[in-house]
Parts: C-alpha cells; sequence; structure tokens
C-alpha cells in the first residue's frame, strides 16, 4: 500500500521523506489555508520534495473554470494530480483531464456508487473519505470494502487512496481491505511508528548494554 501525506507543510513532508515513508502528497483547500502559504508555491515545493502524485484541488465549481484552474496546476510538474470533487463537473472535468494523459484524483467520495463513476470517468485516484464518513454514524471502512470489491469485478485501474484518515486503525484497515494508497496527517503516520513495547526493548537493551562496558568501535 502507498503511503500519501494529507498536509501542506514542507518540514514534514521533508521529514517523513527522509524515512521513505512519503509515495505522494495531497493538499485541499483548508490544509492549504492552515500553511499560511501561497497555493502555488507550495505545490511547486512540494513537487520537488517527492516525485510521487501530488494532489492539487481546483476552487471553480463549474466544469468551465475547473479546466481553467487545471491548466495552472498541471503546468507545475508532471506529478502534479488534479484534484476535483466528485459533482458532474468533476466528472467532466476529470475525463477530459484523464484523456488528455493528467492524473486526476476525484476528491470527497462517500459512496460506493460515486466511486463507480469516478473509474468510468477514468479517475487515477478515488477518495472515499471514511474519517468523515465514521464522524455520521456510518462505517467507512465498510464503503472501501465495497469499492474494492466493485472495482476488482470490472478491472477498473482507478487506485483506491482512503482519505480523512484519522487513526491508526484506519490504516491497518486499508492495508486488509487491499486499498491501493492511503493519505494520512503527518501526526498519524509518526503513531504508526510507535509501540510501547518498542520503547521499553531499547530501554532494557541500552541498560544492559551500559553494564557491560562495552563500546562499537
Ligand atoms: C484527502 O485528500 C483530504 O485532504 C483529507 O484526507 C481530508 O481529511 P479530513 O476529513 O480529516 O479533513
Amino acid at each position: 500500500m502507498k503511503f500519501f501525506v494529507d498536509t501542506a507543510d514542507t518540514n514534514d513532508i521533508r521529514d517523513l521523506a527522509e524515512s521513505g515513508l512519503v509515495d505522494g502528497v495531497t493538499t485541499n483547500p483548508s490544509l492549504i489555508h492552515k500553511s499560511g502559504r501561497d497555493f502555488l508555491e507550495v505545490v511547486r515545493e512540494i513537487c520537488t520534495i517527492t516525485p510521487g502524485p501530488v494532489s492539487a484541488e481546483v476552487v471553480a465549481l463549474d466544469h468551465d473554470g475547473m479546466m481553467r484552474e487545471a491548466e495552472i496546476l498541471r503546468k507545475i510538474a508532471d506529478n502534479v494530480a488534479v484534484k476535483v470533487p466528485l459533482t458532474i463537473d468533476g466528472l467532466k472535468t476529470c475525463k477530459a483531464l484523464t484523456d488528455d494523459g493528467t492524473m486526476v484524483n476525484v476528491t470527497l467520495c462517500f459512496s460506493a456508487n460515486q466511486a463507480l463513476l469516478a473509474a468510468k470517468a477514468g479517475a487515477s485516484f478515488i477518495s472515499p473519505f471514511v474519517g468523515r464518513h465514521d464522524d455520521i454514524g456510518f462505517d467507512g471502512m465498510q464503503l472501501i470494502s465495497d469499492i474494492r470489491l466493485i472495482y476488482d469485478n470490472y478491472d477498473f485501474g482507478t487506485e483506491i487512496l482512503v482519505a480523512s484518515v484519522r487513526h491508526p486503525i484506519h490504516v491497518l484497515e486499508s492495508a486488509k481491505l487491499g486499498a491501493d494508497v492511503m493519505t494520512a496527517p503527518p501526526a498519524v503516520i509518526r503513531q504508526l511508528i510507535k509501540h510501547p513495547l518498542t520503547d521499553k526493548g531499547i530501554e532494557g537493551f541500552m541498560a544492559d548494554w551500559a553494564k557491560s562496558g562495552q563500546k562499537i568501535g
């Protein structure tokens, strides 16, 4: 499963990339706002940190406007994936862009039928939002399981990009269900590293090593 980082914080992206934990990056208008930086500038910088797909979202709601913005975004770098919302205009834009060889991430997916439409429109990635689904009392992971089944039934090439990941269990379940990608905030990715028994084990080894009086080198 590929790991994308869901952030516009380039320090976090750089730090995680050093551990080989960044296969791509996703941003959205809220994350750009949080970064306090210029949208195009930050996307440009992220594209230099990772060669993987970098999702940059359009903010126009009509097809012509989306195409105009996509034109600017896709010129930033070859690894830009234009992010469009799951609306009829978003799907039209998806079809036009992917027919033209541009990666597209269709976002704000909350049903398996929506995911089916995105695949038919040629999406490179579909982003089902599991955390927001859980928030309203639905089972976000069931959505991933349904989309996996449908995509496998028809051999769709669209990658399932699990989004709105809030905790390590979302990551574990995504991997078990065979999701292609998950995107999580840096804090969640760092949570995956931690285990109390790892810390306790290091502590024990260090204490015994000190008692041995030895040095390496
Ligand atoms: C994904 O592309 C989105 O940017 C993101 O995962 C949304 O997460 P949230 O529901 O925590 O805002």
